[in-house]
């Protein structure tokens, strides 16, 4: 059986978008795939700088896969910091990535195009993200369009490896529905960092507060409407599905149907993916000994496997025998 393996970073509690760009593909392959999907912890570490938030927002994440129906039982589940192995791996593979590969590095770049200083982690991140793939023989990768570059340098770097040392690491795919970026209530990408989500899990009150508040054009009620670059419809597609979008489309063209009422079909398709995960989740973000309990349980199971792979790495590369 094949490995598909993704990683959330705790950095607040996930949004519409890490949803529906990674949990819910991910989560969808667990009957055909053998699953690994963990928290990036020390990914995280970036840009969270207070350690109770961090705390706080691990829980959040491991709660978020749990309500989303992630089983534990069947999907290996754990947190990045409890394998340190994946920092062998990291500087391992460092010494074979040129700089240069990584001064392209998309959020790095941006970063320097804004004015920012951004520190080494930024800059090395898309090694230790190779290196949290490459750990567990990792066949595909469900992401979000974002990450696709990260997809492609660890597959380079994998390839490297095994040209220079032999077949040792799993070449991975990625895995990115044909779907665009999820649009955050402005229309730009929506991201934790520009407070711009439709959140998972509060109450039915505010998520109905950031649909409403979605950027539309402002048209009278009668007047048939153009859906084509429109958010309310990009969100619709992805929650609902084409067919369902299609029939939006119809009516939003047809004219006497509103923006406003866009947005409400929008709401009544959110609340009923999310309403009953959402009941899920604030029950298990409450019982934070049973979410320790299990990832702790994960951690014995991932380091098992990391501790394999190192084993081959370190033959092959010659520390080791
Ligand atoms: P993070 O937490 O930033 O994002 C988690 C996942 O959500 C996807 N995503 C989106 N998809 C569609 N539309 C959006 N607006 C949107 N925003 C976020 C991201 O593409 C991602 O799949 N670097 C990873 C964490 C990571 C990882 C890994 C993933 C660390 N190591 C190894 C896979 C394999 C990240 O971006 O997390």
């Amino acid at each position: 059986m094949k490995t598909a393996l993704t990683g959330i970073k705790p950095t607040n509690i996930p949004h519409l978008g890490n949803y529906l760009g990674a949990i819910r593909p991910a989560l969808a392959l667990s009957e055909s795939y053998r699953t690994a999907y963990f928290i990036a912890d020390y990914h995280a570490l970036t840009t969270v700088r207070s350690p109770t938030d961090l705390r706080r927002f691990v829980y959040d994440v491991a709660a978020t896969w749990l309500a989303c129906g992630l089983d534990p039982d069947k999907t290996l589940f754990y947190r990045q910091s409890d394998v340190v192995e994946v920092f062998e791996l990291t500087w391992i593979l460092s010494c074979l990535l040129a700089t240069g590969q990584l001064e392209r590095g998309h959020a790095y770049k941006d970063a320097l195009a804004k004015g920012e200083s951004p520190n080494a982690g930024i800059f090395n991140y898309p090694v230790l993200m190779a290196a949290d793939i490459l750990l567990y023989d990792t066949d595909l990768v469900p992401v979000g369009r974002d990450q696709k570059q990260h997809l492609e340098l660890c597959r380079d770097v994998a390839l490297r490896f095994n040209h220079l040392y032999g077949e040792t690491l799993v070449v991975p795919d990625a895995l990115i529905g044909d779907a665009p970026l999820v649009p955050g209530t402005d229309g730009t990408k929506m991201s934790k960092s520009k407070g711009n989500s439709i959140p998972l899990f509060e109450s039915s009150k505010t998520l109905k507060k950031a649909v409403m508040s979605i950027a539309t054009t402002s048209e009278p009620l009668e007047a048939p409407k153009d859906p084509e670059g429109s958010t309310v419809v990009a969100l619709y597609r992805q929650v609902a599905g084409d067919e369902a979008a299609q029939v939006l489309e119809a009516k939003l063209r047809a004219g006497g149907y509103g923006w406003g009422h866009a947005k409400q079909d929008l709401l009544e398709a959110l609340e009923a993916e999310l309403g009953p995960k959402r009941e899920r989740f604030h029950a298990l973000r409450k019982d934070e000994a049973l979410l320790d309990r299990l990832l702790a349980q994960g951690a014995e199971k991932a380091r098992e496997k990391a501790r394999a792979t190192m084993d081959r790495v370190r033959r092959a590369i010659g520390i080791r025998g």
